[in-house]
C-alpha cells in the first residue's frame, strides 16, 4: 500500500512486516492524522468517563493510538507484525494501554463482553481485502459497547472499488452498509486537515452503535 501515488493495485496478498522491515511504510507520516489531531486539540473524542476504552486496529506504528492514550483513553492497539509490539509498547505502555499482536479480525477482549467506547479506524479498513470486510463489522460488533462510537478516517474516498488495492475504495456508504441498523451514522465530513500527498479524498465518518 502506498502513499503518496497509490502503487499499481495487485491481487496479490500484502506482505505487511516486509514493508516494515523495508522502511517502505508510505503510508505513515510519523505522526497521527491531521485531522485527528486537530480535532483532539478542539476537545473531540474526550474520554467520557475514568478508564474508558479504545481499540485501534491496524495501528502500524501506533502514532493514532498514542494520540488517543495521550488524552486518557485506555487503548488496545492491534496490528500482526511482531517487530512493531516492541516499538509501539515501549510508548504506550506507559500511557496505560497496551499493543497486541495478531489478526486483528479475529481480536476479543478477555472477558469476551463488548468492553469498547470507541474504535477508531485509519487505513486498516481500506487495508484489508473487501472481502475480509465483514469480519472488521463483527470486530466491531464484538467490541463496541452499546453508545459507543466507531471514527473512521475514511480514505481513498471516491476511488473506485473495481480500482483494487489496496488501499481500497472506502467511504461512508459502504462502511454504513456493512453495519445495517447496528450503526447510526453521525457525523460525515470532509477531512479539513488532509495528508496532502494523498491523491484521493479523505473524510471523517462517525457512527454510534445503537
Ligand atoms: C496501511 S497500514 C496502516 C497502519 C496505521 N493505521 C497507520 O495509519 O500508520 C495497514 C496496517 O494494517 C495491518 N494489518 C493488515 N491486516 C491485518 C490483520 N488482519 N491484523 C492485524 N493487522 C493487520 C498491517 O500490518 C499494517 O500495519
Amino acid at each position: 500500500m502506498s502513499d503518496p501515488s497509490d502503487p499499481p493495485n495487485s491481487d496479490l496478498p500484502v506482505d505487511w512486516a516486509q514493508h516494515y522491515a523495508d522502511g517502505d511504510t508510505p503510508w505513515d507520516h510519523g505522526v497521527e492524522h491531521p485531522e485527528l489531531a486537530a480535532r483532539l486539540g478542539a476537545g473531540e473524542l474526550a474520554v467520557p468517563a475514568p478508564g474508558a476504552r479504545a481499540l485501534v486496529p491496524g495501528c502500524g506504528r501506533g502514532h493514532d493510538a498514542l494520540a488517543l492514550a495521550r488524552i486518557g483513553w485506555k487503548v488496545t492497539a492491534l496490528d500482526q507484525v511482531a517487530p512493531l509490539e516492541e516499538i509501539v509498547n515501549s510508548k504506550l505502555h506507559p500511557l496505560g494501554g497496551e499493543y497486541q499482536l495478531g489478526d486483528a479480525l479475529a481480536w476479543t477482549s478477555a472477558s469476551g463482553e463488548p468492553e469498547m467506547d470507541l474504535v477508531f479506524d485509519h487505513t486498516f479498513l481500506c487495508a484489508i481485502d473487501p472481502e475480509q470486510r465483514p469480519r472488521f463489522a463483527d470486530l466491531v460488533l464484538r467490541n463496541l459497547r452499546q453508545g459507543g462510537q466507531l471514527v473512521c478516517l475514511l480514505y481513498p474516498v471516491g476511488k473506485l472499488l473495481e480500482a483494487g488495492g489496496p488501499p481500497h475504495s472506502l467511504d461512508a456508504e459502504q462502511v454504513g452498509a456493512l453495519f445495517g441498523d447496528a450503526l447510526e451514522l453521525v457525523e460525515h465530513s470532509p477531512a479539513v486537515h488532509c495528508i496532502e500527498e494523498r491523491e484521493h479524498g479523505e473524510r471523517w465518518g462517525r457512527f454510534v452503535r445503537r
